[in-house]
């Protein structure tokens, strides 16, 4: 299975952004974690960050077309605000997983606005890294 994970804005500061709320791993060694258990289970991963809504939305447009089969996203602070990102994602049929490292219910109460978690099959948060790793075997 050929699976897209898209991780949004500010996530390529993971390692010394904010490390009592997201950790101290970087997104390097996520995605070193990610290929390792996704090669043990015959997935093929292709793994991107951005800081544009513009390209994220452009992304997922493409995921079909590009022949991934589902799609593990870490919207970040789009996941908050964004209805372009959360209306492409109700375009793409395959399967869909939102992730967060934090558990955001425990935060602010901005952080509580979820627009792409009703159009995604589950959501998984709080875990820090561990996070996109249960978020991809979820698909296994
Ligand atoms: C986050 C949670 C969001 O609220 C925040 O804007 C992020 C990171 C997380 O992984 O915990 O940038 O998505």
């Amino acid at each position: 299975m050929k699976i897209l994970i898209l991780n949004g804005p500010n996530l390529n500061l993971l390692g010394t952004r904010e490390p009592g709320i997201y950790g101290k791993e970087t997104l390097g060694d996520i995605e070193k974690s990610l290929q390792t258990l996704a090669g043990e289970n015959n997935f093929t991963v292709d793994m991107r960050q951005t800081n544009s809504e513009n390209e994220l939305v452009s992304w997922v447009q493409d995921a079909a077309k590009h022949g991934f089969e589902g799609i593990l996203i870490n919207p970040a602070a789009f996941g908050h605000t964004s209805i372009a990102l959360r209306d492409a994602l109700a375009t793409f049929n395959g399967r869909k997983v939102e992730v967060h490292l934090s558990n955001t219910y425990k935060r602010e109460i901005f952080r509580k606005n979820k627009l792409i978690s009703p159009v995604c099959d589950g959501v998984i948060e709080g875990f820090g890294a561990k996070s996109y790793l249960l978020a991809l075997e979820s698909l296994f």
